[in-house]
């Protein structure tokens, strides 16, 4: 048998622990994995030279955008900056224009994505007025909902208990999760209304607006909505302390309940923020140090399940508005997430079994995505090549995203993902992303 691709001389990261190894790869699935002698012969053959090899990282909280917001980032652009980022496949969230909200606007951003992958992408879609539309929405593809708590996106008014609980019951019988942006829309509009907080443009109005508080009472809130239906829920970039602990709580009940962190809220504190001013904006804001130990905990702990970029691109001429008020929040973390997080693997803050639990084995889990993850036979060939010793500077004049700036430029990292491969293919070698590999699919 003649296989189409072998990695040979890898550390292949295999069920938690490390292996001196090659895969062979056939039709896009790694066939064996065995050491380099017992590997079927191959058309191609990539000498790995001892590098690691990880599942490619997936990445369940990305802003693909396209469509009407082109301008920030498109298909393309983004899935090169995943390919870029070792990331293989990536979780598309729905405030686009149009809004993912019902059949017809996620049939057509499926059909517009189609031909413009580099790494797999899943969709998710916002709630649809009509909530008799949740199964036609899961059937035309939908990996999952996003529920934003902070402004309605959507048919649903996040301030409508009874629309929600409705909504959540449709996602329960489908077994299918809920990604929940938790800040408390009633908190935020209080504090946006108090005049003088309003008229105050700083960052630090930024913060008190979207407080710590405006978080814990939106999962307080969701928790107690999902009491009755026992829907799927997942809490997207937990920041505070107080989340946490909710969370903590909330699943030792028979509650189902999942959360996520992202690089940002786990390595850059709300004193960064006033340094970095709008390049470190983000909803919700970079915390306390207090609240970033409580998120790390989490994490070691297993109460935090996923880490997530929520790569949220914006244009630089939108960040640089005069009035601060405009000024777009969110930061673009898809080729920074894994470099960050490898040095912390390298400085010993976190095992590389944690990292890649929670940026494969786990999103694998929790958004059923089928043969991929993990390293196995049967799985599809969805893989990182990462030099763990690579000592590099971050530069985002160099990232494929549209969005080249980040509030890691300039930070000494080690470690760096210097191939990725995507159904079997190199679309990232050394930093070059093959933007005419379209090899990505739609993963529903
Ligand atoms: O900072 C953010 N940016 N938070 C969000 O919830 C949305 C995101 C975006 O789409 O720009
Ligand atoms: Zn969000
Ligand atoms: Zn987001």
């Amino acid at each position: 048998m003649t296989v189409d691709l072998v990695l040979k001389n890898a550390k292949i990261f295999l069920d938690e622990r490390i292996e001196k190894a090659g895969i062979a790869i056939e039709s896009g699935y790694i066939v064996k994995i065995a050491k380099d002698v017992n590997l079927p012969a191959a058309s191609t053959k990539i000498d790995v030279k001892e590098n690691l090899v990880i599942p490619g990282l997936i990445d369940v909280h990305v802003h693909l955008r396209d469509q009407k917001l082109s301008y920030k980032e498109d298909f393309v652009s983004g899935t090169s900056a995943a390919a870029n980022g070792g990331v293989t496949t990536v979780l598309d969230m729905p405030n686009n224009k149009p809004v993912t909200m019902d059949t017809s606007s996620l049939s057509e951003r499926i059909a517009e994505a189609s031909d413009k992958l580099i790494v797999n992408v899943g969709f998710f879609s916002a709630f649809p007025s009509d909530v008799k539309e949740i199964p036609n929405i899961v059937k035309a593809g939908a990996k999952g909902f996003k529920f934003y708590m902070s402004e309605q996106i959507g048919g649903i008014d996040p301030s409508d208990d009874e629309s929600v609980t409705t909504a959540l019951v449709e996602t329960q019988k489908l077994d299918i999760p809920v990604c929940i942006h938790a800040e408390d829309k009633r908190l935020l509009e209080i504090i946006y209304g108090e005049e003088k907080k309003y008229k105050c443009t700083t960052i630090d109005a930024f913060l008190c607006m979207h407080s710590e508080d405006a978080e814990v009472r939106a999962i307080e809130r969701i928790l107690n909505l999902a009491q009755e239906s026992k829907a799927k829920i997942h809490v997207c970039h937990v920041s505070t302390s107080k989340g946490v602990q909710l969370i903590e709580k909330a699943k030792k009940t028979e509650l189902k309940v999942t959360c996520e962190v992202t690089p940002h809220h786990l390595l850059l504190t709300c004193e960064n923020l006033k340094k970095l001013g709008i390049i470190g904006l983000t909803k919700p804001p970079l915390r306390s140090k207090d609240d970033v130990r409580s998120l790390w905990t989490g994490l070691q702990k297993g109460v935090v399940d996923i880490i997530a970029s929520d790569h949220a691109p914006h244009s630089l001429d939108e960040k640089k508005r005069s009035n601060f008020w405009q000024v777009p929040s969110g930061i673009a973390g898809l080729e920074t997430m894994l470099p960050i997080m490898l040095t912390q693997v390298n400085i010993r803050l976190l095992s590389l079994q944690k990292l890649i639990e929670a940026t494969s084995k786990r999103p694998k889990e929790i958004f059923r995505i089928k043969e991929r993850g993990e390293i196995r036979e049967g799985y599809v060939a969805d893989l990182a090549v990462v030099d763990l010793k690579k000592e590099w500077v971050i530069d985002s004049s160099k990232f494929y995203s549209k969005a080249k700036f980040s509030p890691f430029d300039g930070w000494k990292v080690k470690g760096k993902p210097i191939k990725t491969f995507v159904n079997g293919h190199l679309v990232m070698d050394d930093g070059e992303v093959f933007t005419d590999q379209k090899q990505g699919r739609i993963i529903r």
